[in-house]
């Protein structure tokens, strides 16, 4: 997508052929900042601290983390070393530990002295699928947006609700839930996005607020509490949201508050799509409430906020008060009853087995359900 009129992806080799750049999330909406990671630790804690988040990007450096580990030793301890290092950074993203599978799988065969070339080729084409499979997310999910339209006899604003970023910033481009949105309004569709802010970290008000800015489509941004009320008031056309992992029979696990926002939808009839890429399927799960591990994070999070000064100086308050204990969930999951469809870069299905397995027929003999 573009920053300031420029193309720009969330990650990339830098110019010296061997570090890894990204965007510092951390500093967002008030700085555009990069940063340059040359070490395992480096983009370890970049996971950790979420200077770089969203299922599928955390995926794709952690991919660049294994070769940045390689560089130094690529024996099979090291690379054993940086995948442990790697799936202990965040819990609930399975797209964490599809990569690395994949790093490994791709790894494990060669010699030490073929790998470190071998793992940036496997980062770089993971990176391009991931565009790709973003890409055809789009197109799946823009007739949703047009059948939309179609029902309100093209009159007014198509208004879509959508909680977090999913947007490119969460991916390596084009983003998940929000390229079907992407692509309604470079078809020239109205539409209009609620955005949820998206306590504690408020990824929808400082990340999905700036990234529609920059392609100019028009949003609102609400407080987490407010959708409801709008779908009871028609404001609402559909719903669509990202997923950190998905199991076999469509139980979605995404940030916290997307469960209350899919009862919402239901109890309003409003159409509640969940854009999936497939590396962020788990076949080997099916009850996601039961067995999805969800993250807890620092209750500083949510005690403390930060934001912009007049004078542009960046401060952090306190919320709360002092002695008051506060619990951060990260995660929530909604049963796949909830999910009126799954948008995958092969189509659109029902979140339910048979509608996961009509699009990925491959997995017929994995799933255990
Ligand atoms: O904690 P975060 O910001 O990494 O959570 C991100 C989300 O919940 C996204 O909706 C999800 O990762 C999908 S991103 C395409």
């Amino acid at each position: 997508m573009k920053v300031h009129g420029q193309p720009m992806r969330t990650i990339w080799v830098e110019p010296d052929g061997w570090s890894v750049g990204i965007i510092d999330q951390t500093r967002l909406p008030h700085a555009f900042a990069t940063l340059r990671l040359t070490t395992l630790e480096e983009v370890a804690h970049a996971i950790r601290s979420m200077q770089l988040r969203g299922a599928p990007l955390i995926g794709a450096a952690a991919a660049y983390g294994v070769c940045l580990a390689l560089r130094g030793d690529a024996s099979n301890g090291a690379l054993e070393k940086a995948c442990t290092v790697l799936a202990a950074t965040r819990p609930t993203a399975i797209n964490l530990r599809w990569a690395l599978e994949e790093m490994r799988r791709t790894l494990q065969p060669l010699s030490a002295s073929e790998r470190v070339s071998a793992a940036y080729r496997r980062a770089a084409a993971l990176c391009d699928e991931d565009v790709a499979i973003n890409h055809g997310i789009g197109t799946h999910g823009l007739p949703l947006l047009q059948a939309a339209w179609e029902r309100k006899g093209k009159q007014g604003r198509i208004n879509v609700l959508t909680h977090c970023n999913a947007g490119w910033l969460a991916t390596v481009d084009w983003g998940t839930a929000l390229a079907p949105i992407y692509m309604a309004h470079d078809a020239g569709l109205p539409v209009h996005v609620w955005v949820d802010e998206t306590r504690p970290r408020n990824q929808g008000a400082s990340l999905t607020a700036w990234e529609l800015g920059q392609h100019g489509v028009p949003h609102t941004v609400i407080a987490d509490n407010v959708g409801g009320h709008l779908m009871q008031h028609g404001e609402v056309d559909l719903c669509i949201v990202g997923t950190d992992r998905t199991t076999a029979r469509g139980d979605v696990a995404n940030k916290i508050g997307t469960y209350l926002k899919a009862l919402a939808a239901k109890d309003n009839g409003v159409p509640f799509y969940v854009a999936l890429p497939s590396p962020t399927i788990d076949w080997t799960l099916d009850d996601g409430v039961r067995d999805i591990p969800i993250e807890q994070r620092d209750g500083a999070e949510l005690t403390d906020i930060s934001g912009r000064l007049p004078s542009g100086e960046i401060v952090t308050v306190r919320v709360t008060p002092p002695g008051s204990p506060a619990a951060n969930y990260g995660f929530d999951v909604t049963p796949a009853r909830l999910v009126t469809a799954l948008v995958t870069e092969r189509g659109v299905c029902a979140a339910s087995p048979e509608g996961l397995r009509s699009l990925f027929p491959e997995r017929l003999r994995g799933t255990g359900t």
